[in-house]
Formats: structure tokens, sequence, C-alpha cells
């Protein structure tokens, strides 16, 4: 098959850990005989740095013809001016926006290799398999926002808004994915204080009585979510929440593998190319030192071969390849619980080695 698959490295690691989800796509194409073709796009920091904004107009062109697209990270101290008229993270939400990928999907699968890697106790991980459904394009990063002049000073808001059909399509794709898993869905949201989170609670009731009545459903409310996430994991099955409380659980929930290093996420729309991503950000604390895990970049990528691509014994054989390095004892510092460790570019090469 011919791709074309555009690369947004980004910025801080994000550079050191596409090049290793370029060089796994390409041992793929010539395992499997498939022309994958590369066009890099400058996105986030480095893009205000060279075009003024951080998402440029012929960086979105390219993304909308693309079959697929894998992003490392933006961000970083430089662009954090919390005066600057624009940041690095403004581009990442655009694009989502503008090619309408609200469905973010983050699998938490913790590896049997790695139990030891994670802060939290063996008993309580071994067996979980969440898979996150994450709304991406609408809630508290995408409400009105503004600032205006206050009695002390300034005042500013941001609003958490959400619409029957934007919530409606997610806990209908949350669903279809359970009847492929072992069919339980939790709905977590905040209906308890929030008007918003109550329309939520509606929509998703009615829509699994009507249309999924086989699937077992149940609300949970996100503060016990943060806690019921870390004690009793294995309980969850498909858990469906909005944009900002799907953004939090999921940097918790990578305690559960171990690292943020190991978490891949897969951004989808109804139609039109998919975005794939770690759930990490651009690690400004270890930029440059080569030391980055490129793990959940290159299981990202198995994900673009598997919901873009429709390439399942390829993104297989990634996965594969992601477990042969675990289980030969491969570790970089993040994973590594004080033993032997491996750069980027030594990681990368051993999941390379595997795949031949
Ligand atoms: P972060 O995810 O970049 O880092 C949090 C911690 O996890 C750091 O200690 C970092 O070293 C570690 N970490 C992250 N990825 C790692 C990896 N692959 N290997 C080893 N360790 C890893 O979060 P942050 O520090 O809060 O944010 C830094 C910047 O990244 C901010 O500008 C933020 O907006 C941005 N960010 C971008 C994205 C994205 O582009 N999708 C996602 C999250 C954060
Ligand atoms: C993520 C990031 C982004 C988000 C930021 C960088 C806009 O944290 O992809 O999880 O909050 O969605
Ligand atoms: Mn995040």
């Amino acid at each position: 098959m011919d791709a074309n698959i555009v690369l947004l490295p980004g910025d801080g690691i994000g550079p050191e850990i596409i090049e290793q989800g370029q060089l796994v796509l390409e041992a793929v194409a010539k395992r499997f005989g498939h022309s994958f073709q590369f066009t890099s796009c400058p996105m986030g920091g480095n893009a205000i740095d060279s075009h003024g904004t951080p998402l440029p107009d012929e960086t979105l062109a390219a993304c909308r013809k693309a079959d697929a697209i894998l992003l490392g990270a933006v961000g970083g101290p430089k662009w954090d001016d919390p005066n600057a008229k624009t940041r690095p993270e403004a581009g990442l939400l655009s694009l989502r926006k503008e090619l309408q990928l609200f469905a973010n999907l983050r699998p938490i699968k913790p590896y049997k290799q790695l139990i030891d890697a994670s802060p939290l106790k063996r008993e309580i991980i071994e067996g979980t398999d969440i898979l996150f459904l994450r709304e991406l394009t609408g809630g508290i990063y995408f409400g009105d926002s503004g600032v205006k002049p206050h009695a002390s000073g300034e005042e500013a808001y941001s609003m958490m808004v959400y619409n029957t059909e934007e919530v409606a399509r997610i806990v209908r794709l949350a669903a279809k994915a359970a009847q492929l898993r072992s069919g339980r869905v939790t709905s977590v949201d905040k209906a308890n204080v929030l008007e918003v989170s109550r329309l939520w609670r509606r929509v998703a009731a009615q829509v699994m009585a009507d249309e999924f009545p086989d699937i077992q459903y149940d609300v949970v409310l996100v503060d016990a979510m943060a806690m019921h996430l870390i004690s009793r994991p294995r309980d969850f099955d498909v858990v469906v929440t909005g944009n900002m409380f799907g953004d939090i659980l999921t940097d918790e929930g990578s305690m559960l593998p171990g690292s943020l290093g190991m978490l891949p996420s897969a951004s989808l729309g109804e139609a039109g190319p998919g975005l794939y991503e770690p759930i990490h950000g651009s690690a400004p604390d270890i930029a440059s030192q080569g030391i980055a895990n490129p793990l959940a970049t290159i299981l990202a990528a198995a994900m673009a071969l598997h919901h873009s691509l429709g390439l399942t014994e390829e993104a297989a054989a990634i996965d594969a390849a992601v477990e042969a390095v675990l289980d030969a004892g491969h570790r970089t510092a993040d994973i590594a619980a004080g033993g032997k460790c491996l750069s980027t570019e030594q990681m990368g090469a051993a999941v390379l080695a595997v795949l031949g």
C-alpha cells in the first residue's frame, strides 16, 4: 500500500521520539512491502519561531491531505509567557478542531514486564485493561473565554460547554468499543455540581438505554474516579468522559503502566486522517539528552497503522516488537526502576532489531 504520513515532530523531546517512530514505520514498510511517504511539518513552538503561528496554513493543508498524522509533542518554557499572544498548544488544539477529531482513544494496559516500574502495588495493577475515550473538540477547552477588568484587577473565564450531539457521538463510540471488549462503559462527570455534566449524564443515559441496552453502564463522579482509577483499575473497561477530565485522568492512569512514556493515543473523527501521538508532552526537563522513552510514540505509530491504514497485521507486529524488547529487559530511564537503561536511540534500535 502507498500511504502519505505527515510527521509533526514539535518541540522538546518531540523530534527525538518522532525520529524513532519514523524508523519503525520505515521498517514495517520494508518488511510488509508498503511504501510510506513522510512529510515533516512545523507545528507548535518551532512554528511560532519560524512562521509566527503555531499551526501554519501549509502544515494544516498537508495534514488534511495525509492518510495519517504522527505528532511528537509541543510546548516548552520558551513559549510559556502567560502574556504571549499565542502558544504552541493552541496549534494542537486548532489542528484537532479543524480536522474534527472529537474522539481521543487512550488505552491503558500495563505490561506484565513493567509491573515493578509502577509506584502502585502489583495486586492493584495486574489485569488492568482500560480504554479511555476522551471527548477532544468540545468542553472547557473550546468554550467561550476571555478576560475583563475587575475591581480587584482582572477577571478571566473559560466556559465548559457541551451540546447533545457532542455527548451522544462520543458515548456511542464508547459503547461500540465496549461491544468489542468486555461490554462495560463507565461515564465520568461532575453532575453533582456542573450543569454541563448534568446534560452529559442525561444524554449518555439516553444513548445507552436506547441504542446499547446490552452494555453494562454506570456513572462515576470525576473526583471519586481519580481515586478508583488507582485503587481498583481492573473494574473498568471503557471509560468515556469530557475533554479536561479525560486529560487529567489519563496522565494519572499512566502510573498503572508506570510512565507517561508508555501511553499512546489516537484522535479520530467521522472521516479524514487520524492524529496519533503519545499522551505525554514535550518533557522540557529531559529534552536534548537522548533519554526520552520512544515507546509511546512507537505504539502511537502502530495505532495509526491500525486505525487509519487498516494494516492490522503490521500494527500487531509493532506491538509484539515492543513486548519483545520489554521481555528482553530493555528499559529507558523512566521505566528502569533503578536498573540499567537505554537511550532513546538504543530503545528504538531494539524495536527495529525485532522487526527485522
Ligand atoms: P510532560 O508530559 O512533558 O512531562 C511530565 C513528566 O513526564 C516530565 O518529568 C517528563 O520528563 C516525563 N516524561 C514525559 N514524556 C516522557 C518520555 N517519553 N520519556 C520519559 N519521560 C517522559 O508534561 P509537562 O512537563 O507538564 O509539560 C511540558 C510541555 O508539554 C508543556 O508545554 C505542555 O503544554 C506540553 N504538552 C504537550 C502535549 C502534546 O503536545 N500533546 C501533551 C502534554 C503536555
Ligand atoms: C494532551 C495535552 C494537550 C491537552 C495540551 C498540550 C493542549 O495535555 O494532549 O494531553 O490538554 O489536550
Ligand atoms: Mn495531557
